[in-house]
């Protein structure tokens, strides 16, 4: 066997048993995913959620841009950038994915501009500080297993639980369509990430940044899901049921706030549902 033929299958063992590690993660099979066939869900669930999940949303692109900066030559760049413009709308018609969310959020009752105004529970702002502070700040592989693995990757597994419940909500094709997007995209996108980290994942060293990336993403996408339960706790507190524990904790917090203080790219609002690309 030749030394790059070796060296090339010790990057795809570690990226085999890597994306075995991200779909067996907690964040990936969380029980508000798996929940979501069992339990009855309505709409009023999917405003809370989506309120949530939003954010996250708007501000993925921006570690990705973060990581075009860091990227150590033009054929990363190039696999990042084809991520970026099917994100920026390229494969949904001109509407980039926050937009493509938006008529989620219409849908569930969350619309012209409220849904920037959200009161952010603590273990969003922090999911979004720390996939910003690794992508702009960190080594390259860490932030590429961040929104690779860590991202694209997970995705494909964690959507269709939430594609059930949506169904189940009685939420129509046109409404779930960021989800069902989602579904078949990424598994492009993680793909494509995978040529990227391919080209990087034979060293040990290199192996472990990936990996720490990784983990790191998905622990606080464990936690982020963790918050969305209890936000989904407190919805009835509002009609006079049980308090969620931290359903008032994180009130200076919004999309606008994060926006504002984290210094990310404000992303219009698009009342009328018809907005173009950011
Ligand atoms: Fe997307
Ligand atoms: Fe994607």
């Amino acid at each position: 066997m030749s030394v790059a033929v070796g060296t090339m299958q010790a990057a795809r063992e570690f990226l085999a048993d890597l994306r075995r590690e991200v779909e067996h993660h907690a964040a990936v099979g969380h029980s508000v995913l798996a929940r979501m066939r069992l339990d009855p869900r309505s709409p009023e669930d999917f405003r809370v959620l989506g309120g949530q999940h939003y954010p996250l949303v708007c501000c993925f692109t921006r570690y990705l841009e973060c990581l075009l900066l860091t990227a150590p030559d033009a054929t990363d760049k190039l696999w990042l950038a084809r991520v970026l413009v099917d994100e920026y709308g390229e494969g949904s018609r001109g509407l980039d994915h926050a937009a493509l969310y938006r008529r989620f959020l219409a849908a569930v009752g969350l619309e012209g501009g409220e849904e920037r105004r959200v009161d952010l529970h603590p273990a969003v702002v922090e999911f979004i500080a720390l996939h910003l502070a690794t992508c702009a700040g960190e080594p390259f592989l860490v932030g590429l297993g961040a929104v690779g693995p860590g991202h694209e990757w997970a995705i494909p597994s964690m959507f269709p639980h939430l594609i059930a419940g949506l169904r189940r909500a009685g939420l129509g094709e046109d409404a779930i369509e960021y989800f069902t997007l989602h579904v078949e995209q990424d598994r492009d996108h993680g793909a494509w990430m995978e040529e990227a980290l391919l080209r990087h994942a034979a060293e040990p060293a290199a192996q472990a940044a990936i990996r720490t990336g990784a983990l790191r993403s998905l622990a606080a996408r464990e936690r982020f899901w963790w918050g969305v339960a209890d936000k989904l706790l407190a919805r009835p507190a509002r009609e006079g049921g049980f308090p969620g524990s931290t359903a008032g904790s994180a009130r200076e917090w919004t999309l606008e706030a994060v926006e504002a203080r984290l210094a990310v790219r404000p992303v219009p609002s698009d009342p009328g549902l018809a907005g173009t690309p950011a």
